[in-house]
C-alpha cells in the first residue's frame, strides 16, 4: 500500500514556517494565480476534486471551487442531498470509494470525529472545509489578509494584536492556534458559560510562543488591539440554542463604542469570517472604513488556491512558488 497522504484537518498540524509559508503564497496568488503565465494552471489536469458539504456553504464553496479550476481541475460539489455523510452508508465505505476515485477530497462536516475518520481510511489527501472545531482555510486567508493591510509577511506579523470578542467557536480555536506559531498576540472575550473548553486551551497552549489573554469583559480584551474579529455567535448546528445565545452575548456587539471604551489602537481593524448577522457588529462597523471583511472574504480563494495546491499538487509539501 501507498503512504497514506498528509491531510490538513486544523493549523495545529503545520510548523510555524508553514503557516507563514501558506499565508505568504496565498498573498501571492492573488496577484499571479488568475494569469496565464502562472505555472500551476494545469497542475490538477484530468483530476477530480471531491467536495462534501454536508451543511451550507458561499465562501468555502466558491472558493474552493475556483481553486480547482484555477489549477484546470474538476471539483464535484457532493451536498447533502447528493451524500449524507456516515447515513446512507458508513464514513468507511464512503472514504474508501471516493478516494479511489479522485486525486483530493475537500470536506464540510458537522463534528470534527466525522472528518478525522474520513482523513483516516482516504488514499489521497483531505482538506478541512469546517467542522465544528476548525476552520484552517479561513484562518489561512484571515493571516493572509493581516499580511495584505499591514504591509508585512506572515513571519513579521508578531508585533500585532489581535481581540476576539464573541463565541469561542471553530474559527477562534484555528486562529489562536495560528497566532500562537505565528507568536501573534491574542485577547479572548466570551461571556461567561462560553469559553474556550480546556481542552482546546491545552491544544492552543501547545502550539508555541505567544499568548492567549482570556476574559469575560470585551473591553478588557480590545485595549491595545490593531484587529477586532468576530463570528456569529450561533454556529452552523446551534440554531436550536438561539434564544439562550442572543441572551448571553449582550453587550458583545462590536461597535465603534465598544472599542473606543477598550482603548482599541486607533487604527484598528475589523476582520468577520462571514455570513454575518447584525447582532454581533453594527452596520458602521461592518460596512465602515475600518471593516476588512470583503478582502478577507475574497482571500478565501487564494486561500484555497495556496492550500489545494500544497496538499494535493504538492502531496503536503509547503513550499515558496517556485
Ligand atoms: N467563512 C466561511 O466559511 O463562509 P461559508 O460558510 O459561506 O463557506
Ligand atoms: N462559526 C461558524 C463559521 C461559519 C463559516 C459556523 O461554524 O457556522
Amino acid at each position: 500500500a501507498s503512504k497514506s497522504p498528509r491531510h490538513f484537518l486544523s493549523i495545529s498540524e503545520l510548523s510555524p514556517t508553514e503557516l507563514s509559508t501558506l499565508v505568504n503564497n496565498a498573498t501571492a496568488y492573488k496577484h499571479s494565480a488568475l494569469q496565464p503565465t502562472w505555472p500551476q494552471r494545469n497542475a490538477l489536469s484530468n483530476k477530480t476534486i471531491a467536495l462534501l458539504f454536508s451543511k451550507l456553504s458561499t465562501r468555502t464553496r466558491v472558493s474552493t471551487e475556483g481553486a480547482v479550476v484555477a489549477m484546470g481541475g474538476h471539483p464535484m460539489f457532493l451536498g447533502k442531498n447528493d451524500i449524507q455523510l456516515g447515513v446512507n452508508e458508513s464514513l468507511y465505505d464512503t472514504s474508501v470509494v471516493i478516494s479511489s476515485m479522485v486525486s483530493g477530497i475537500v470536506a464540510r462536516v458537522g463534528p470534527h470525529a466525522d472528518i478525522a475518520n474520513l482523513a483516516k481510511d482516504s488514499s489521497v489527501p483531505v482538506i478541512n472545509a469546517l467542522c465544528d472545531t476548525y476552520h484552517p482555510m479561513q484562518i489561512v486567508a484571515d493571516f493572509a489578509t493581516l499580511t495584505q493591510a499591514f504591509g508585512t509577511p506572515a513571519e513579521k506579523l508578531n508585533g500585532l494584536k489581535i481581540a476576539w470578542v464573541g463565541d469561542a467557536n471553530n474559527v477562534l480555536f484555528d486562529m489562536c492556534i495560528g497566532a500562537r506559531k505565528l507568536g501573534i498576540e491574542m485577547a479572548v472575550a466570551t461571556p461567561k458559560g462560553y469559553e474556550i473548553p480546556a481542552k482546546i486551551k491545552d491544544e492552543v497552549d501547545a502550539a508555541g510562543r505567544g499568548t492567549i489573554f482570556e476574559t469575560n469583559t470585551p473591553e478588557e480584551a480590545i485595549k491595545g488591539a490593531n484587529i477586532v474579529v468576530t463570528d456569529t455567535w450561533i454556529s452552523m448546528g446551534q440554531e436550536s440554542e438561539k434564544q439562550k445565545r442572543l441572551q448571553a452575548f449582550a453587550g458583545y456587539q462590536v461597535t465603534e463604542e465598544l472599542a473606543k471604551r477598550g482603548g482599541a489602537a486607533e487604527d484598528w481593524k475589523f476582520m468577520h469570517c462571514l455570513p454575518r448577522h447584525q447582532e454581533e457588529v453594527s452596520d458602521e462597523v461592518f460596512y465602515g472604513p475600518r471593516s476588512l471583511v470583503f478582502p478577507e472574504a475574497q482571500n478565501r480563494l487564494w486561500s484555497a488556491i495556496s492550500t489545494i495546491e500544497a496538499f494535493v499538487v504538492n502531496r503536503g509539501e509547503i513550499r515558496p512558488p517556485k
